[in-house]
């Protein structure tokens, strides 16, 4: 395993460019299954997430080649119907091909995702979803086994007890562009990556109305064609950035963003007193100045403050004076960071779902382990803020959703750098 050295203190200044949506091109990858032609797909960025999903496209006899950001896809030489185990149990995004293989090939074998640090990963919203258009699903040692003859258009709540759910949305959407019919999705998820998922499945032929809504609505097609599409900017990976500057009271360029994906990230970081300045909608400037003032977050559903953004915003509220409070509405066990951050010299307080957050003055640096990817991108951006050599283990969780993390953030000036673990 790899470990990531860090030696802190450093502001980061200069310009930094935002790859492709992991939590686009995942959902988007798996569409490419519902089509009869190729799929060229561009700005997907370099992840290990990627690079799982390609494994279980290619494990179903999908032909797929990658170059830099473009991924083409062609889905005749398809051949299985299971997503196994192995490959599911290291990333959950990978249940969103059910959708698809029941939609196309009436029959489907997945692994249930199981759970993961940030809490369990229930997907009784996907199969609600699912039954309603008419597929019957067993599960049977640990796999969703589904069938349908054919399905059909039904009208679906997907509200659960944390709200809407995205790859819900994402695999009844799916299914729902070749069902026989109309299907409505009521509490759909507005991610932008939904709205992404959407565009693509309309540039292949389907036919959908109120994506960005909580109302979807989708009139089934009888086939789906092969498209280009081009996968929306990362808005997480932006918002890490931006907490990364704030943090280290540098100043940085963040290019090729969608502000408008960013709303109540720029919101919060303004109240919490960092500059920031949206120039023509994709350039973000952002100057950390020494006095932040603590802020209160609680995470939602998209529009409201995105639950992958809780933990680096807990590290920035680590090194901002006064008491920050952050609730986790989403997944309230998403707190695995508190106890390295905690070994840092930060002062974070558990209370339910809720984090009380003491500021300090400086972090100190210290050996720390990643838990899940934004939990380990929080303890970089503190290894970053810290005085001093912090060295975080595990790194693989990185890179499941940084692309060349450590090179953009050494063109940033920051010290940082690979070895193996010892
Ligand atoms: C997506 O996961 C993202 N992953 C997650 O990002 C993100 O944290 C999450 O949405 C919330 O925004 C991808 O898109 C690949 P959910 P997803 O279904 O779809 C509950 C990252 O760091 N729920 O929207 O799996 C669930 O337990 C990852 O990039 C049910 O109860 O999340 C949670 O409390 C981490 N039943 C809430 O809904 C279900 O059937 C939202 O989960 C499904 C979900």
């Amino acid at each position: 395993m790899e470990k990531l050295v860090i030696e802190g203190g450093r502001p980061l200044r200069g310009t930094v460019q935002v790859s492709g949506a992991k939590n686009a091109a995942l959902p988007i990858l798996a569409a490419t299954l519902l089509t009869d032609g190729t799929c060229e797909l561009h700005n997907v960025p370099a992840l290990r997430d990627v690079a799982t999903m390609i494994r279980i496209l290619r494990a179903l006899g999908v032909r797929v080649q990658q170059s830099n950001s473009t991924v083409s896809v062609d889905p005749r030489g398809y051949a299985g119907v299971e997503a196994s185990y192995k490959l599911v149990s290291t990333m959950r995004a990978s249940f969103c091909v059910l959708g698809p293989l029941l939609a196309k090939h009436r029959k489907a074998r997945v692994s249930l995702p199981g759970g993961c640090v940030i809490g369990p990963r229930p997907v009784d919203l996907h199969l609600k979803g699912l039954r309603a258009l008419g597929a019957s699903i067993t599960i049977e040692s640990g796999y969703v086994v589904a069938e349908a003859k054919e399905l059909r258009g039904a009208h679906v709540f997907l509200g659960g007890a944390y709200g809407s759910s995205v790859l819900a949305t994402a695999n009844v959407m799916m299914a729902a562009t070749l069902a026989r019919g109309t299907t409505v999705i009521e509490n759909a998820a507005c991610e932008p990556e939904v709205s992404d998922l959407a565009d693509c499945l309309i540039a292949m032929g389907a036919k959908i109305h109120g994506h960005g809504t909580p109302r979807l609505e989708i009139l089934g097609v009888r086939e789906l064609a092969g498209v280009t599409h081009s996968v929306i900017p990362d808005r997480i990976e932006a918002g890490t950035y931006l907490a990364a500057a704030a943090m280290t009271r540098g100043a940085l360029t963040v290019v090729g963003a969608r502000a408008e994906h960013l709303g109540a990230v720029v919101d919060k970081l303004r109240e919490a007193g960092v500059d920031i300045t949206v120039v023509n909608g994709s350039q973000i400037r952002v100057r950390g100045r020494r006095a932040l003032r603590p802020v209160g977050v609680t995470t939602l559903p998209y529009p409201g403050f995105p639950t992958d953004m809780q933990a680096q915003m807990m590290a920035l509220m680590c090194v901002t004076k006064g008491i920050s409070v952050i609730t986790e509405k989403i997944y309230p066990d998403r707190f695995m960071h508190v106890a390295e951050l905690n070994r840092m010299g930060a002062q974070v307080m558990l209370e339910g779902a809720s984090a009380i957050v003491k500021g300090v003055q400086t972090l100190s640096s210290a050996p720390v382990m990643a838990s899940d990817l934004r939990a380990s991108a929080a303890l970089v951006l503190a290894g970053l803020a810290a005085h001093g050599t912090t060295e975080v283990s595990r790194v693989y969780h990185l890179d499941r959703g940084y692309e060349h993390l450590e090179e953009k953030l050494v063109t940033l000036g920051a010290s940082i750098r690979r070895e193996k673990e010892d």
